[in-house]
């Protein structure tokens, strides 16, 4: 609970992930209300991806707990957390390669919502409209019908995107959403994360490394290092935290972080929403 009494849609309770003798994930315990856009960084190496794959069911906890939405997750299986309201997308490209655009996100507006026991031979009618809706929201429509690994990195990086809010989520977990794009491109997918959490009341939490796309879109921002939180806070107290300057930032990058916050405040964090 936070001091308003609310229960957080996600929390982490002293979770751990070993890999042999090294802790991936060192007994890591945060809390994400819902509605909240939570942001995370840390060095290459840090345990970002390794805590979403925990989450996600992907792969076991080595122990501690994951509840979302009062239920515990830990160790269930993806797709039980997928059908539960949880979704993600991946750092490197993940999709039906073979597959079309539109099969693609198909796929996840059939199974992903809901346990299908008997899948029928067609897609049932809701399934194709939600996944009408999801290309329209994503602006995948010029691609629906090329192959996934024709497409260029961009509309990759969107397919996760769709396929994930195909299953209906509740939370989305975004890894590196924005990683190896452009300046433009990574000013289209912010506003598609500003949309995501204003249109679809979606909790988000989101893994990068371009700390401008981080700020201007966190609400607040967790840093971790060697699996453990080094840093949970607000995105202006980032650049003032000493530990979270030298293991990550670097005096020169937080002095250009410590412009960009400036610019943001301003102009008011949710501007386009
Ligand atoms: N399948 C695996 N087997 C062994 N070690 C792994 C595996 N996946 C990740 N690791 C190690 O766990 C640590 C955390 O990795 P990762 O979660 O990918 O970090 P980040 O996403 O923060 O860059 C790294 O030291 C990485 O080498
Ligand atoms: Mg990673």
């Amino acid at each position: 609970m936070d001091e308003s009494g609310r229960a957080p849609l996600l929390s982490f309770q002293g979770v751990f992930k070993y890999y042999g003798a090294m802790a991936a994930v060192d007994g890591l315990s945060c809390d994400i209300q819902p509605g909240e856009i939570l942001g995370i960084g840390g060095p290459n190496g840090a345990g970002k991806t390794t805590l979403f794959d925990v989450t996600s069911g992907l792969i076991p906890a080595s122990a501690g707990e994951i509840v979302f939405d009062n239920n515990v997750i830990t160790n269930m299986s993806p797709v039980d957390i997928c059908h539960a309201g949880l979704s993600r997308t991946y750092q490197l490209n993940a999709a039906f390669e073979t597959l079309s655009v539109r099969e693609n996100i198909l796929c996840a507006s059939y199974y992903g919502p809901r346990n299908v026991f008997f899948p029928k031979l067609r897609f049932d009618r809701a399934s194709q409209d939600l996944a009408d809706e999801v290309i329209e929201f994503t602006g995948l429509e010029d691609y629906e019908n090329d192959i996934a690994q024709d497409i260029p990195i961009l509309q990759r990086k969107l397919l996760m995107i769709a396929s994930a809010l195909a299953t209906r989520p509740k939370l989305i977990l975004l890894d590196e959403p924005v990683g190896g794009l452009n300046v433009d491109e990574i000013s289209l997918v912010m506003d598609l994360v500003r949309r995501m959490h204003r249109d679809h009341a979606l909790t988000i939490v989101l893994i990068e490394h371009v700390m401008r796309f981080l700020v201007a879109l966190s609400d607040r921002v967790m840093i971790m290092h060697h699996g453990s939180k080094i840093y949970e806070g607000s995105t202006e107290g980032l650049t003032k935290d000493k530990t979270v300057v030298e293991v990550y930032l670097g005096e020169g990058a937080a002095r250009r972080l410590d412009h960009i916050i400036d610019e943001e405040l301003h102009d008011g964090r949710h501007a386009a929403s």
